[in-house]
C-alpha cells in the first residue's frame, strides 16, 4: 500500500488538467515554470482550439533538470536494486489508478480516439512500470573463470543521467519503455516531451513523483532545437535514448558521437505485410487494420504501410479491406463511438495531404478513400483525414518508400514469392514485417529472410513490454522493452578482479 499522505486524485476533465499543468516542467520533484517564464500553445487537433500552454524549456531549464538528476543519482544508485524496482512497480500501481484520466488527456492533446487508442496506451504505460519494477533482482553480474587465484566478477552499474527524447504518437508508452528500465537500473532521468503532446506525460511524471525521490525523474517540455539539443549536448548526460524521425535521430546521434556517449534510436519504418495466396483472407484483412494502425490515423512507426498481396487474393483483399475501413467511425476523440480521431498537428496534416495528392497524381495508381469525415460542426476545424488505400503503386514509388505517418497504405500486387521477399527487403527501413500464409515452410523461410526487428506470422500484435522492440537499417539502433534491453542499454558491465594469491 502507498504511504502517500494525500495522493493526487484522478481528474477526469482533461481541460482542467491541462490548465493545471500549463506552463510547468517537473524538476526536482516539483512543478516549476520555465526559467524564462515563456510558454507555448498546445492545440487540441480535433477542434483547433488552444487547450493549454506548455512550459517553453530551454538550456537553463535543461541545466536545472540535469542538476536535479545528478543530485538525486547518488542515493538512487545506492538503493538496493529490488527497492528501486519496488518503487517503480508502485509507479505502475499509481498510474493504473489514473488510467482513465491519462487516456482522456492524451486523447485531447493528440487527437487519438479514447476507446480504440488512448485507453490502450494508458494501460501499456502502467504495465511497463509494473513489468520493469519486477526486474530489479535481474541486474546480476557474473563470476568469470579467469584464474583460480583471481576472483573475477562483473557487476552491472548504471550509466548516470539518461536523457530521453520522445515523440507525440504514443508519448506515454514510448516514455515508459525508456524510463522504467532506466530507473530500475539505477539511472536518473530527464525526459524531453514532444511539443505536440506535453501534458499527459507530464501528468504521468507528476503522479510518479509521489513515490520516487525528488530529482530521480524530471520532465521538460519544449522544442527540439531549444530544449532537446541542449539536453543531448549536456556534459552530465551520459546516455541518450530517442524515438522519432530518422532525420532528428541522425542529429542526436552526431552530438552523442562527439561526446562519446551511447545512444539508443527508435526511428521510422515502412513495414511490409506479405499476404500469400493461401492466406486466410478475413484474418489478413483484420491484421491489416491493426497493422496499419488505422485507429491511430496510421501514426505509427510500425504501420503496415506496404501490403503485398498475391495476385489471386488481391482484388478480394482490397474490397474487404475497404469495406472494413469504411465501417470505421471518424469523430471526436473523446466520444466512445469514435474509432478514428485526428492527425496530431497542422504540420503532419499538410505532410500527409501532400503524400495523398502525390499518390493521386501517380500514373497507374488508384486512391480508395474510406470512411467519412465527421459532420459535427464542432469538429469543422479538426485535422481529419480520410484513410486512403492506394492500389496500382509499385514498391519504387515515393509513397512506398517514405514513411508517411498517416492513414495511407499501399497495396501492391505480386505473383512470385522470391520477388516479394526481395521487394519487402528493398527499403531503407527494417522495423517490423508480417507474413500471412497457411504453409509452414513459407512462414519459416520468410521469418528468416525478412530484414526487420520483429517478424510475425498470421498476426500483427502491437508493441508491449517483454517483446524486444527495435529495428535494423535506418529504423534504428538498439532494442527496447525487455530485460536484455535494460541490461544492454541502461547499464555498463564493470569487471572486478581480486588477487587471491
Ligand atoms: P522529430 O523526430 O522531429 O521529433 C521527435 C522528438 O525529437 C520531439 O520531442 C522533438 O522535439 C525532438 N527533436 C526535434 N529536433 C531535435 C533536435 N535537434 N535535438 C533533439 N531533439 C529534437 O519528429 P516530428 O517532427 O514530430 O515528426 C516528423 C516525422 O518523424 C513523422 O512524420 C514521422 O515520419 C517520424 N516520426 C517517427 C516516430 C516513431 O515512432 N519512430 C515518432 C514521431 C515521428
Ligand atoms: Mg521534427
Amino acid at each position: 500500500m502507498s504511504t502517500i499522505a494525500t495522493p493526487l486524485a484522478p481528474q477526469l476533465d482533461p481541460y482542467a488538467l491541462a490548465a493545471e499543468l500549463s506552463g510547468k516542467h517537473l524538476i526536482g520533484g516539483r512543478l516549476v515554470p520555465s526559467a524564462s517564464g515563456k510558454t507555448f500553445d498546445v492545440v487540441n487537433p480535433a477542434k483547433g482550439e488552444v487547450m493549454g500552454r506548455a512550459g517553453y524549456g530551454e538550456a537553463a531549464d535543461v541545466d536545472a533538470a540535469v542538476a536535479a538528476a545528478v543530485g538525486a543519482g547518488v542515493a538512487w544508485k545506492a538503493l538496493p536494486a529490488r527497492e528501486r524496482g519496488r518503487l517503480v512497480a508502485e509507479c505502475g500501481r499509481l498510474l493504473t489508478a489514473h488510467t482513465e484520466e491519462l487516456a482522456r488527456l492524451v486523447a485531447l492533446e493528440t487527437g487519438k480516439a479514447l476507446r480504440t487508442e488512448s485507453r490502450v496506451e494508458a494501460g501499456v504505460l502502467a504495465d511497463a512500470f509494473t513489468f520493469f519494477g519486477g526486474l530489479g533482482g535481474e541486474l546480476k553480474g557474473e563470476t568469470v573463470p579467469f584464474n583460480p587465484k583471481m576472483l573475477t566478477l562483473t557487476v552491472r552499474e548504471p550509466l548516470g543521467v539518461v536523457g530521453a527524447i520522445i515523440p507525440w504518437n504514443v508519448p506515454m508508452m514510448l516514455m515508459a519503455l525508456k524510463i522504467a528500465p532506466a530507473l530500475v537500473a539505477g539511472n536518473t532521468v530527464v525526459v524531453k516531451s514532444a511539443e505536440e503532446a506535453p501534458f499527459a506525460v507530464l501528468r504521468a511524471c507528476q503522479i510518479m513523483a509521489q513515490v520516487l525521490p525528488a530529482g530521480v525523474l524530471n520532465i521538460l517540455s519544449g522544442f527540439g532545437p531549444e530544449c532537446g539539443a541542449p539536453l543531448v549536448a549536456h556534459p552530465k548526460v551520459a546516455k541518450v535514448t530517442f524515438t522519432g524521425s530518422v532525420e532528428t535521430g541522425r542529429i542526436v546521434s552526431r552530438t552523442a558521437a562527439d561526446k562519446l556517449i551511447p545512444v539508443t534510436l527508435e526511428l521510422g519504418g515502412k513495414s511490409p505485410m506479405i499476404v500469400m495466396g493461401d492466406a486466410d483472407l478475413n484474418q489478413a484483412v483484420a491484421g491489416a487494420i491493426t497493422g496499419m494502425r488505422f485507429t491511430r490515423q496510421g501514426q505509427s512507426c510500425t504501420a503496415a504501410s506496404r501490403i503485398f498481396v498475391h495476385d489471386s487474393l488481391h482484388d478480394a483483399f482490397v474490397t474487404a479491406l475497404k469495406a472494413k475501413v469504411d465501417a470505421m467511425v471518424m469523430g471526436d476523440p473523446l466520444d466512445e463511438r469514435t474509432d478514428i480521431g485526428t492527425i496530431v498537428s497542422p504540420q503532419q496534416f499538410d505532410r500527409v495531404q501532400g503524400y495523398i495528392a502525390e499518390g493521386k497524381r501517380t500514373p497507374g495508381a488508384t486512391a480508395h478513400e474510406c470512411s467519412a469525415l465527421p459532420t459535427d460542426a464542432a469538429l469543422a476545424q479538426g485535422l481529419y483525414v480520410r484513410p486512403v488505400i492506394f492500389t496500382g503503386m509499385t514498391n519504387d514509388s515515393r509513397l512506398a518508400r517514405e514513411e508517411i505517418f498517416g492513414p495511407v497504405t499501399c497495396v501492391i500486387r505480386f505473383t512470385d514469392y522470391e520477388d516479394v521477399i526481395a521487394q519487402a527487403n528493398d527499403s531503407e527501413f527494417g522495423l517490423a514485417a508480417t507474413i500471412w500464409t497457411r504453409d509452414l515452410k513459407t512462414a519459416l523461410d520468410a521469418t528468416q529472410r525478412l530484414q526487420a526487428g520483429l517478424v510475425q506470422v498470421n498476426q500483427n500484435l502491437v508493441v508491449q513490454p517483454n517483446l524486444s522492440y527495435g529495428g535494423v537499417k535506418s529504423s534504428g539502433l538498439g532494442k527496447e522493452a525487455t530485460l536484455e534491453a535494460m541490461l544492454e542499454h541502461f547499464t555498463h558491465k564493470k569487471t572486478i578482479m581480486l588477487n587471491m594469491a
